[in-house]
């Protein structure tokens, strides 16, 4: 039998996004399909970026062929493309474009879960922020009151031990924002692998990025316990 999304209590639409570009959107999706993938999961990604960086480097008989690969930019069709791939797939993960538009608001409204990374910098977290307050306006809509988004920040690209990010860690802990405790740590094998279409799961399962996303994905699998409306400030 495969396994399902909800035995794991895993959100089944799981949304990328952030009103800034670079923070590492496109890799954490191709790093999460690659590790649900790793466990048994057959997530799907839908690339919903103009840019299509995660298709145009999908290697459909690759490593991650079993992964389905999606370009959807629309407005329009987002939705039932979500929809639709939920339906066959234990997970679905959308990766969005580097700036707010219309595309990642519809994604948004579907998704369970979004979660917003940012790099260890004020203005990330700034940019981070308002997105997690676009997120607490769409749970005030009739549309998601009695079943709301759980919004997580994760920081990424984090060199360890640096002051910056554990200030920027302790200025969002203090405000009381849903931040991951795992971070995405700052490592190699992320660009080296996302040039070929590929993550640390599925090419070195043992070493450490892919235990690092892991991590993060047992945070994600977590139930809804940091589902809370937050106001930022
Ligand atoms: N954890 C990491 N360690 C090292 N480099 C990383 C990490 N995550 C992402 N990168 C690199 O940082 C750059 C930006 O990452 P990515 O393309 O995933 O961001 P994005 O948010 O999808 O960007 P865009 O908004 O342009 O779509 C890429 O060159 C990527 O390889
Ligand atoms: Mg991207």
């Amino acid at each position: 039998m495969k396994p399902s999304s909800h035995a794991l209590h895993l959100p089944r639409v799981i949304v990328l996004a952030s009103g800034k570009g670079g923070v590492g959107k496109s890799t954490l999706v191709r790093s999460l399909a690659a590790h649900w993938l790793s466990v048994g999961q057959t997530p799907a990604i839908v690339d919903a970026d103009p840019q299509a960086s995660i298709v145009s480097l999908h290697d459909a008989e690759g490593l991650m062929a079993k992964v389905t690969v999606v370009a959807d930019p629309e407005v329009e069709t987002i939705k039932s493309t979500i929809g639709d791939l939920a339906a066959r797939h234990s997970i679905v993960l959308v990766d969005t474009a580097g700036f707010r538009n219309q595309t990642t608001i519809m994604a948004c409204i579907s998704a369970d879960t979004v979660v917003i990374p940012l790099k260890p910098a004020a203005e990330d977290a700034r940019e981070a922020l308002a997105m997690l307050d676009l997120i607490n306006e769409l749970n005030a809509t009739p549309e998601r009151t009695r079943a709301p988004i759980d919004a997580r920040l994760v920081m990424t690209m984090v060199t360890p031990g640096t002051l910056i990010a554990r200030q920027v860690r302790k200025e969002l802990e203090k405000g009381g924002y849903p931040i991951l405790e795992t971070d995405v740590m700052q490592r190699v094998a992320f660009p080296e692998l996302s040039m070929r279409g590929l993550a640390p799961s599925i090419v070195d399962p043992d070493g450490s990025a892919a235990r690092n996303i892991a991590a993060v994905a047992t945070e994600l699998g977590k139930s809804g316990s940091t589902n809370r409306v937050v106001q930022a400030a």
